[in-house]
């Protein structure tokens, strides 16, 4: 159990810049490098101090990403992340990638925030829900 919890967020909890009502987050920041070769994380998890909880970005394609707050609509604890799944440690509840219910007891999605990508940076807007 240690050993998932542990795997699930190291190296990829990230700190958002906030500008007006966005998170600010550089596409590079899902670039990894092997080499000469660049690769590009599935998902990665920004936190900031004035977020109440973090958000977890996952990319599709170049243009394609999800924000999810990590919130378990059950009764709010903090999700955790594993590959394309959000898992929530209280009750067991489960999300996608695309934040809708997999398992209960959670029944609603979890919210979502629209991304913009541009100029190499991704807009995620947290006042509007996608
Ligand atoms: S708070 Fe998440 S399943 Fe209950």
């Amino acid at each position: 159990m240690t050993g998932l919890v542990q795997g699930c967020i190291s190296g990829k909890l990230l700190a958002g810049k906030i500008a007006g009502d966005n998170l600010l987050v550089p596409v590079s920041d899902f670039e990894t490098k092997n080499g000469k070769d660049v690769y590009f994380k599935k998902y990665i998890v920004v936190q900031n101090d004035i977020l109440q909880y973090p958000v977890c970005i996952y990319r599709f394609n170049e243009m394609e990403y999800t924000a999810l707050w990590m919130r378990c609509t059950h009764q709010g604890t903090e999700l955790q992340v594993f590959g394309d799944r959000l898992q929530c440690p209280a009750h067991g509840s489960e999300f996608n990638s695309n934040g809708k219910v997999r398992s209960g007891p959670a029944d609603k999605d979890l919210r979502t925030f629209p991304v913009v990508v541009s100029s190499n940076e991704l807009f995620i807007d947290l006042r509007k829900q996608s």
